[in-house]
């Protein structure tokens, strides 16, 4: 930290924050707020005369609540710049002016209560984002007793006890007496590992990814101990350990060794005794089969990581994405993985999934060498597939601009919509949204599609199933189901597009008027989609056609919807063997009657469900396998809809 400070070519804004990000690849404009410090950072020697005086008393967040810190304060040891700053807030409370005790106590006067946040422009080739992680916070498992007991701790609590530069000043202690703790205990898979079920839908009790640095951080923790404290007992209760690594299981190998007991089994319940306040914890031993109770002085729960609370206000500033897990994603997990999906912007450390230091310091060289690689050439190559709108056909509706997912379409008001290439990825949603036909998506126009239509549906129509895929999972899940040889009926005949967002509701229709028996929709996970949320627009246009095609007296089960992710051959061939059971059943003269019916018929673009603004309960039917139930039903959820009987995507909300 001291180093970057120091840097001649890194300017740190400590203290700041970003309010506003414009621009592309290459020429991004920042706007970036730096906070009133109240503090001349520039001449404040950080002698802390200033706290002495400081009547305001405040939990220090840097030490986990475990000591106390002044509204005037240096917000840890390491900070850059080493000065004060003041917490405004903190400071006044509900008085209107400051009590200006620092400012008396403060012999270079370096206290201005008249300070004001600067807005800072900033014009940058590049981002990195590296905005970390949070931990999990315990308390709603009650059976472990964080809240009930003071000698119940987080592992980050314990991480500051035994931190030299801790409230302790590195002498461990347990908080109830302020006297060593001889029986230590460890929980393992505090908030991870733990299943989105009808008792934690929402990931309160915990999430379902492995946070990856628990393990190895207990036995850390534990061999400290046993070199610091050697006759303590410790015992750590855990699922299974993870020590993957280069000198991982050596690390654990010792640390067994050394005399920490491992016990396989999470605790049920904690129990305190109001005598001695040691622990006792209940747990079955599941090598055994044993319910054992273990009693111990301090009990550490090893939490697990969660996305940093900013990630959100992050992920709209860029326009980038979230896995199902809620951490930022990146532009393909093995062959971009620092990059996102927006060009220019790199992701690094725990802000795009947890990640010990090793694995962090790795990502960000990574991506300070792909945005050095990018800002060292006086030139950027973007991809040739790009969007281009014809002047002439524009209508100035701005629908485009609505659902380009990386703002790459400018339009204001009354004007003709413009593409910046640089910052287009080529998704295609906006092609398939304009209504006029403005938009050509270059190497995936409109003629192409509908010739590729004509080609498949030439001859035998009624033995063929065109199959709209998207390059980077559905297709690739084919890909997959062929490398493994895995068998399905052959009449499948796909369509690649880059992202399913690219299908124009009227190819559909058109395909539906050539004689197509059965349509197919396939794209990435919802979570998945390579071009951030596009494939959202898939599911609102093939909803429009389901209600489209049942207004017109045609079957909608014979459009189908299904996410296949490029890991997924065995679905693929499943989904396959699923549509060809569907095709079987249409008749060519359901096929000739199909073609009357939508003749001149408007291609539907919105469905009722989308036009919805309350929650309200509804009917979900599965047009794959014919599975009814009720279910709420939130316009504004963002759910991958699947049905829970046969797992198919092709779910329709009926009202
Ligand atoms: Fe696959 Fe968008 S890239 S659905």
């Amino acid at each position: 930290m001291m180093d970057v400070g120091r840097h001649p070519n890194i300017t740190l804004m400590a203290y700041s924050e970003v309010e506003d990000i414009a621009g592309y690849v290459g020429n991004f404009q920042i706007k970036v707020r730096r906070k009133a410090r109240y503090v001349d950072e520039t001449e404040c020697t950080a002698c802390g005369d200033c706290a002495v005086v400081c009547p305001v008393v405040k939990p220090d967040e840097f030490q986990a609540g475990l000591s106390t810190r002044r509204a005037i304060y240096i917000p840890f040891p390491q900070a850059v710049p080493s000065s004060y700053i003041i917490n405004a807030d903190e400071c006044l409370g509900n008085n209107p002016i400051a009590c200006g005790k620092c400012q008396a106590a403060c012999d270079k006067q370096c206290i201005d209560f008249d300070m004001q946040d600067e807005v800072v422009d900033l014009e940058v080739g590049a981002i990195i984002v590296a905005t970390g992680m949070d931990v999990y916070d315990p308390t709603p498992l009650d059976e472990y007793g964080y809240t009930s007991y003071p000698n119940v701790i987080t592992s980050l609590e314990f991480e500051r006890l035994i931190s030299a530069g801790g409230p302790t000043e590195g002498h461990l202690v347990r908080p109830s007496d302020r006297q060593r703790p001889r029986r230590i205990g460890f929980v393992q898979c505090v908030g991870s590992r733990t299943a989105l079920t009808d008792s934690n839908p929402d990931g309160r009790r915990g999430n379902p990814y492995c946070s990856n640095i628990c393990c190895m951080n207990t036995i850390k923790d534990s061999l400290l101990l046993k070199d610091h404290y050697p006759d303590t007992d410790i015992l750590v209760f855990y699922m299974d350990i993870r020590a993957f690594g280069k000198g991982f299981e050596d690390l654990y190998m010792r640390s067994r060794a050394e005399g920490v007991h491992y016990l396989r089994g999470l605790p049920g319940e904690v129990e305190e005794d109001p005598e001695t306040q040691s622990l006792r914890v209940y747990a079955e031993n599941t090598s055994s089969g044993q319910l054992e109770m273990h009693e111990v002085d301090l009990l550490v729960l090893s939490v697990g990581a969660v996305p940093s609370r900013e990630t959100d206000q992050v992920r709209q500033l860029l326009t980038l994405s979230r896995t199902g897990d809620g951490f930022l994603m990146e532009a393909h997990p093995k062959l971009k993985p620092v990059d996102s999906p927006t060009k220019g912007v790199y992701i690094a450390g725990c802000a795009e999934s947890p990640k010990d230091v090793k694995d962090s310091v790795t990502q960000a060289s990574a991506a300070a060498a792909r945005a050095e690689v990018l800002l060292s050439a006086s030139k950027t190559k973007v991809e040739a597939i790009t969007a281009v709108v014809d002047e002439e056909l524009c209508k100035k509706c701005g629908r485009c601009a609505e659902v380009c997912p990386f703002s790459a379409i400018l339009w204001r008001k009354g004007e003709v919509a413009h593409v910046v290439s640089a910052a287009c990825a080529g998704c295609g949603t906006c092609a398939a949204e304009c209504p006029f036909g403005a938009i050509v998506m270059r190497h995936f126009t409109d003629q192409q599609i509908y010739a590729m239509i004509d080609a498949i549906l030439e001859e035998n129509p009624l033995e063929k199933v065109p199959v709209f895929a998207c390059n980077w999972c559905s297709y690739a899940g084919a890909d997959t189901a062929g490398t493994a040889r895995l068998q399905y009926p052959p009449n499948a005949r796909i369509i690649r597009t880059m992202c399913s967002g690219r299908v124009n509701p009227a190819f559909v229709w058109y395909a539906f008027q050539k004689g197509a028996p059965v349509v197919l929709v396939s794209g990435c996970h919802y979570v998945d989609c390579h071009y951030i949320s596009a494939n959202r627009n898939t599911v609102r246009r093939v909803d429009a056609l389901w209600e489209g095609l049942e207004k017109a007296g045609v079957r909608p089960e014979r459009l189908q919807l299904d996410w296949c992710s490029a890991a997924e051959g065995q679905k693929w061939a499943r989904v396959m063997r699923e549509v060809e059971g569907l095709r079987a059943k249409v008749t060519a003269e359901e096929v000739e009657r199909t073609r009357e019916l939508l003749q001149d018929k408007k291609v539907p673009t919105t469905s009722k469900v989308y036009r919805l603004k309350e929650p309200r309960s509804v009917t979900m039917r599965c047009y794959r396998c014919g599975h009814e139930w009720g279910a709420m039903f939130d316009p504004a959820s963002d759910e991958e809809r699947m049905c829970p009987q046969c797992r198919s995507n092709s779910v329709r909300v009926l009202l």
